[in-house]
């Protein structure tokens, strides 16, 4: 194979510097520049289906969308995540992309991250071994996966200019980890977080691309921007990063051959990234080739759906329904719930039938009534209409959930549309037997939980996941998934370090359920949890020692049930050393089994050393506590069914001093002074936005909107917001968000040729008081 492969150095030495500068950014928004005879490489998103576009068409091509990542997550399943990514890896085969762009393993820090759709969990190694599974899979059909967003990428509001301050514990055991896992699978490329991380942007942190990612991990594929993340282009090609995305229309061309003039790089540092990109290329390049068998990915679909919706609660076994109940459904989301979020990973799905299209098909007859309308004139009516519907009713089942999610905009609230919660409270006070079936992406609050019979997490689910709720109602399925996030009570419990300009991680390593934990405060429902229609019972845990901190847990399972069954077993580890500042448990293994009705199985599952370790900031290294642990089998994060406590041996055996308000970490308690002492540093005061004389093609929309042409680019965005969707619709909330606040020298590189460069500088020059040199800029004929 060896031979076959590109003699990279020689094929360096073929071009001239001017093909090498070139070559360091995009063509046009999704393929890489190829020059002289290289070919270009393709890319496309994304998590849960491709989304193949061109540069001039922005709607994607038809393709199976699988489950959010959010959902995904929910079977804590690796295999299946690994089928997810070869089904997509089959689909860009055929349609000749080669580097598909995801996952996406960030932490789900907070229940509003605008993103958490995208990302599987809020514990990393669940969300490292997940997207290793996927990556496994993509890059097993050739096409190669590309790792995002490196890294602490977990807000959206201001996110290309956001400050994530992390301080060195959590930075490593939560927001890196998942991108360690992940790694292991080799995947061909990782992708840079447009936020900073403690001052500096991701795209030209050094300490992250370089020291971490590949002189630690020993990375050696090509790391690329997040489209428009690039802000000084040679400064982020000496920090390590090779390929800025997309095109930038001759900007960064002109600041390389700027800092080769300035000696600030040199042609060396040039070559180190052409290498990358041109072994990117030979490894990953493909005509597109073979077709993929859609039938086949439509069942991966249902069968993904299927194994992540999630039964939170079923009150004496009222779920499973049969068939000859009298049902009646609920909810204008039952016409048309969402099967995926908004934005880069939004897929143009094969299908989508909505869930009264799936009692249609299941041949299942139901007196539909829509319940509520976001028009609330008409909300009496609409109550009344259910309230005689559900009269007549065996079970009232009501489809609820928040509008579906999108990139670049955060969630506000937890809670429900108003008329949502009010018809499950009217339904249940009139004494309405209710099943709320979840649509939508994560955590919201359920006012109305006790007075319910069953709830169903049927979540982004992709363009099957409504026939598998269905599934799960009726009990053609036994649900099996588990959350993978935590379901706090109350948006307060989350706290409001989160959505700044420069947010700060006060919570250190206490992130979801090592929280709760930590504070002892009640949740919705825990990290973890799901049930199923069967009785599982955890019978007995032995544990051998493989090595110093390493153990092979046996936990033996019994389904009490005549049907079968899968469970989550998940094993946690409690530090009782006291030697260091800890949660009170962490994940360390899991696996999913499947149980025979009225019979027992066996789960064995290693844990590794990463379960006990801890970094040590003095060290600069990942250390093993000495002393005694508790390992914990569970059925969640709040569900602890047996225990058994273990000798761990490791090589830390002194003491670490911490501050006493990190015993019960309650955010708002939480100090600077506290946290400073954790960061090790001042907190460094956010540099201040720039004013008219500084504005610079770094700025954006907002920065200038109180000048004249700021006021006027304003305008026009808003106005172009009419067609990005409904008012008050999340669609147009994340069009005018990302308008305004992208910097204007990626809005003019991904506008496609609608905006030439001197247009972008004359609009700074305009806003800086320059009128007439700006105006001459704004009309100049020529220029890119
Ligand atoms: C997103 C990335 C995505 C890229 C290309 C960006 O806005 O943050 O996740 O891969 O666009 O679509």
């Amino acid at each position: 194979m060896d031979e076959e492969k590109l003699d990279i150095e020689k094929t360096l030495a073929y071009f001239t510097l001017d093909e090498k500068t070139r070559m360091l950014s995009g063509d046009g928004l999704w393929h890489t520049f190829g020059a002289g005879e290289m070919p270009r490489v393709r890319m496309s998103d994304g998590p849960n289906g491709l989304r193949m576009t061109d540069d001039e068409n922005l709607s994607a091509v038809p393709a199976t969308c699988y489950p959010a990542p959010s959902m995904l997550a929910c079977s804590w399943d690796p295999a299946l995540l690994y089928s997810v990514g070869a089904g997509i890896g089959k689909e860009a085969t055929a349609m000749g992309v080669n580097l598909l762009l995801a996952p996406a393993v960030n932490i789900k820090r907070h229940p509003l991250g605008g993103r958490n759709f995208e990302y599987y969990s809020e514990d990393p190694l669940l969300a490292g071994e997940l997207g290793k599974a996927f990556i496994s899979g993509v890059q097993s059909t050739g096409v190669g996966a590309c790792v995002k967003h490196f890294a602490a990428n977990n807000q959206e509001t201001r996110r290309m200019y956001s400050d994530s301050v992390i301080d060195m514990r959590a930075l490593r055991e939560i927001y890196l980890k998942p991108f360690e896992i992940a790694l292991e699978a080799a995947p061909e490329a990782v992708m840079c977080a447009y936020n900073k991380l403690c001052g500096e942007y991701c795209s030209q942190n050094e300490f992250l691309l370089t020291t971490v990612l590949r002189d630690e991990w020993g990375f050696d594929g090509a790391v690329i921007s997040d489209w428009g993340a690039v802000r000084d282009r040679s400064r982020a090609l000496a920090a390590g990063l090779d390929l800025a995305m997309p095109d930038s229309r001759g900007l960064f061309e002109q600041n390389i051959n700027a800092a080769l003039a300035d000696g600030s790089i040199t042609e060396q540092t040039i070559d180190r990234s052409v290498r990358r990109i041109l072994r990117l290329t030979d490894n990953v390049y493909l005509e597109p080739y073979g077709d993929y068998d859609a039938d086949e990915n439509d069942k991966l679909a249902y069968n993904a759906a299927a194994a992540c919706i999630v039964l939170l609660k079923n009150d004496n076994g009222f779920l499973p329904l049969t068939r000859d109940m009298r049902v009646t459904v609920c909810g204008g989301l039952a016409d048309n719930a969402p099967i995926q979020g908004g934005g880069s990973s939004h897929v143009t799905a094969l299908k989508s039938p909505s869930p009264l299209d799936a009692f249609g098909k299941r041949g299942i007859e139901i007196t539909y009534c829509r319940g509520y309308s976001s028009d609330a004139k008409q909300n009496d009516r609409l109550l009344r209409e259910a309230q005689d519907g559900a009269a007549a009713s065996d079970a009232v089942i009501v489809y609820v959930g928040a509008p579906a999610p999108q990139e670049g905009i955060d969630r506000t609230t937890l809670d429900l549309p108003p008329e949502q919660d009010r018809l499950i409270t009217e339904l249940t006070a009139a004494g309405h037997r209710v099943i709320a079936v979840l649509c939508g992406a994560g955590p919201v609050r359920m006012p109305w939980i006790n007075r319910v019979r069953a709830v169903v997490y049927a979540g982004l689910n992709g363009q099957n996941g409504a026939l598998a709720a269905v599934d799960a109602l009726y009990g053609r399925i036994n649900p099996r998934g588990k959350l993978a996030e935590t379901f706090p009570l109350d948006l307060s419990d989350a706290g409001d370090d989160f959505g700044k300009e420069q947010t700060i991680y006060r919570e250190s390593i206490f992130v979801g359920y090592r929280y709760y934990d930590k504070i002892n405060r009640d949740v919705l429902f825990p990290f973890g949890h799901g049930l199923s229609f069967s009785e599982i019972s955890y019978d007995t845990m032995t544990v051998k020692r493989i090595g110093d901190a390493e153990f092979d847990v046996t936990v033996t399972l019994t389904n009490k049930s005549a049907r079968d069954a899968y469970e989550i077993v998940q094993l946690y580890v409690a530090d009782r050393t006291g030697r260091v500042m800890c949660a009170q448990k962490q994940l360390a293994g899991y696996m999913k089994v499947f149980i025979e009705g009225q019979t027992s199985t066996v789960a064995t599952v290693r844990i590794k050393r990463r379960a006990f370790e801890f970094f040590n900031v003095e060290n600069n290294a990942f250390e093993v506590a000495d002393g005694e642990y508790k390992i914990i089998a569970a059925a969640s994060a709040a569900d602890v069914r047996l225990t058994a406590t273990v000798k761990v041996n490791g090589e830390f055996s002194g003491a670490q001093q911490y501050p006493a308000v990190y015993v019960c970490p309650i955010r708002s308690k939480i100090t600077d002074a506290d946290f400073e002492q954790l960061l090790g540093a001042p907190i460094e005061k956010p540099q201040p936005r720039p004013q008219r004389g500084e504005y610079t093609l770094d700025c954006c929309i907002t920065d200038i909107q109180h000048t004249f042409a700021g006021k006027i680019a304003k305008r026009a965005v808003m106005r172009r917001a009419d067609g990005a969707g409904e008012p008050n619709s999340p669609e147009r909330a994340a069009f005018i968000a990302s308008a305004l606040n992208t910097p204007l020298s990626a809005v003019y590189a991904m506008s496609g040729g609608a905006m030439t460069a001197n247009q972008a500088k004359g609009v700074m020059e305009i806003a800086n008081g320059k009128l007439f040199k700006g105006l001459k800029l704004v009309l100049k004929k020529n220029g890119r």
